[in-house]
């Protein structure tokens, strides 16, 4: 029998350490409902003791998914590992991730701490988190760059302390694959009870290297790979899963390893994720960009249309292109809608958000033809945005844009209730409009980011817009959808300014 590679998805977790793609509660269950359907092994889904918001969330996810193991992040300290103790209290497979720092950098500059003392916090902590789990995953932070001495030391520590998982990350992406794989090979060779554990990686893209690193580690031991839906993730971001379940089911003949992974929800999937983040996938980006499948020239259309395999090497309905079936029109009725939507894990909890959302679906059908299942995420990721108590609303727009003219924005915003009239001159029609929305908030935030999207094909698509805003220092995307892209952007200009005035004292974990 093959050896089997656990896939552990942490796009809840480092993904939502991205600057701007902070998730709620819902778009989690949301995200982790698509993952569990592409049969992750493992879902991090958050770092509980960094707010409330955060320990709910992981609690929610806990409760709802039932065929993934849920875990939740705690550095090595007593009440981060009770709140992830507790927030995955609810779950049928429940394992705690606990960490602290091993490198001399982050040992002597970021912690304080002497070597003994970094290795009995980390067994404490270890320890601890048995009396809530036996699925017990212990990462030494920093790994890339702490002296394999001491990691083979307080690795062994944590494994008799109780560890069952031992994830090297390569936190800053500092690592080259022959290297990294060599340091997996020199643990499990010489930490004398590394039976006893299975080895995993962490790997960042700084040198983009992560997924290299992380199929050198594999090559070398390592049987579980820690990664994200598109490579999101701190920084340069994380290993894309995409990348790593292709690459071992496509090259089996190489790696001889098996992946539980269901590869037709990856494109569904990863579509999920950058709608909820804003966060665009690039049309180049291997298996999942819109390009990725596409042939221009002429030479190789010839080629593919004669034998497919002459420029392809994976089919492109295996990663569940071309899955985006019509699901519903304009005749569906409330039945249809509820279980196409329950089927994609999105449930309602009250009828008042159900009618909200199903009259959101009865205006678009009236506009657009065919409904897809990303215009229903576009659809509902809407409906909670309105469900929140946002502080501001779009009530009426109006954008005059003709040749030789300067195109101009009226429109009404209910602002805590109050209707509230501004109207303003722009460069082009969303300058005009984001013009028009500050002549009435008066926000002073920065605008750092600002994308168009098709969510479907076909001139009838409906635009997905991301807005991404600073101010003092905090960053956040906003997101709307509309078969009018002036619209979509006033939805997803509004959406950011809501999100800033959300108090968000959170902490980071690794800072
Ligand atoms: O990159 C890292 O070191 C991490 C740890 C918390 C595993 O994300
Ligand atoms: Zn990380």
């Amino acid at each position: 029998m093959k050896d089997r590679i656990i896939i552990f998805d942490t796009t809840l977790r480092d993904g939502e350490q991205s600057p701007g793609a902070s998730m709620t509660r819902d778009e989690k269950l949301r995200i982790a409902h698509a993952l569990e359907r592409m049969k992750v092994d493992v879902i991090e889904a958050g770092f509980p003791a960094a707010s409330r918001g955060d320990f709910e969330s992981v609690y929610a996810v806990a409760g709802a998914i039932k065929n993934s193991t849920v875990c939740g992040l705690a550095r090595a300290l007593d009440n981060d590992v009770d709140r992830a103790g507790e927030a995955i209290a609810p779950a049928a497979r429940g394992r705690i991730h606990t960490f602290i720092a091993t490198s001399p950098i982050h040992m002597q500059q970021k912690l304080r701490m002497s070597p003994d003392e970094v290795v009995s916090q980390a067994v404490h902590a270890v320890k601890r988190a048995r009396d809530f789990t036996d699925d017990v995953e212990f990462s030494p932070e920093d790994a890339g760059r702490s002296e394999l001495d001491f990691l083979c030391r307080i690795i062994e520590a944590a494994i008799n302390a109780g560890a069952t998982t031992i994830n090297i990350p390569d936190t800053v992406g500092y690592n080259v694959p022959e290297q990294f794989g060599a340091t997996i090979r020199h643990l499990i060779e010489n930490i004398p009870n590394s039976d006893r554990a299975i080895f995993s990686v962490h790997c960042h893209n700084d040198l983009g290297l992560a997924v290299a690193n992380s199929l050198s580690a594999v090559r070398n031991g390592a049987r579980q790979v820690e990664c994200t839906i598109n490579g999101l993730g701190e920084r340069a971001g994380n290993a894309a899963l995409e990348e790593i379940v292709m690459a071992l089911k496509t090259r089996t003949d190489s790696y001889e390893l098996e992946v539980g992974i269901d590869s037709t929800q990856i494109v569904p999937c990863s579509k999920l994720v950058s709608t909820i983040t804003g966060f665009a996938v690039q049309p180049n980006k291997a298996i999942v960009g819109a390009n990725a499948f596409a042939h221009e020239s002429g030479i190789h259309q010839d080629g593919v249309l004669k034998s497919r395999e002459t420029y392809e090497i994976m089919l492109a309905q295996d990663v569940g292109w071309g899955s985006n079936r019509m699901v519903l029109g304009k005749h569906s009725g409330r039945a249809a809608f509820r279980a196409r939507l329950h089927e994609l894990g999105v449930s309602f909890s009250n009828d008042e958000e159900f009618n909200l959302a199903f009259n959101r679906f009865k205006d678009l059908a009236d506009k657009k033809h065919e409904i897809f299942d990303e215009d229903l995420q576009a659809l509902v990721s809407e409906a909670s945005a309105d469900i929140q108590e946002d502080i501001v609303k779009l009530v009426f727009m109006q954008v005059c844009s003709e040749t030789g003219k300067i195109p101009e924005a009226r429109l009404t915003l209910d602002i805590r209730g109050q209707e509230e009239k501004g109207k303003a001159k722009g460069d082009g029609p969303v300058d005009a409009a984001f013009k028009a929305i500050e002549s009435v908030t008066h926000s002073g935030a920065n605008l750092q980011l600002y994308s168009v999207n098709n969510i479907t094909s076909g001139t009838d698509s409906q635009g997905e817009v991301t807005v991404r805003l600073e101010k003092n220092g905090r960053i956040v995307n906003g997101q709307g959808a509309d078969v009018d892209i002036v619209v979509a952007s006033a939805k997803a200009y509004i959406h950011a300014l809501n999100r800033l005035e959300v108090d968000y004292n959170r902490i980071h974990p690794q800072v």
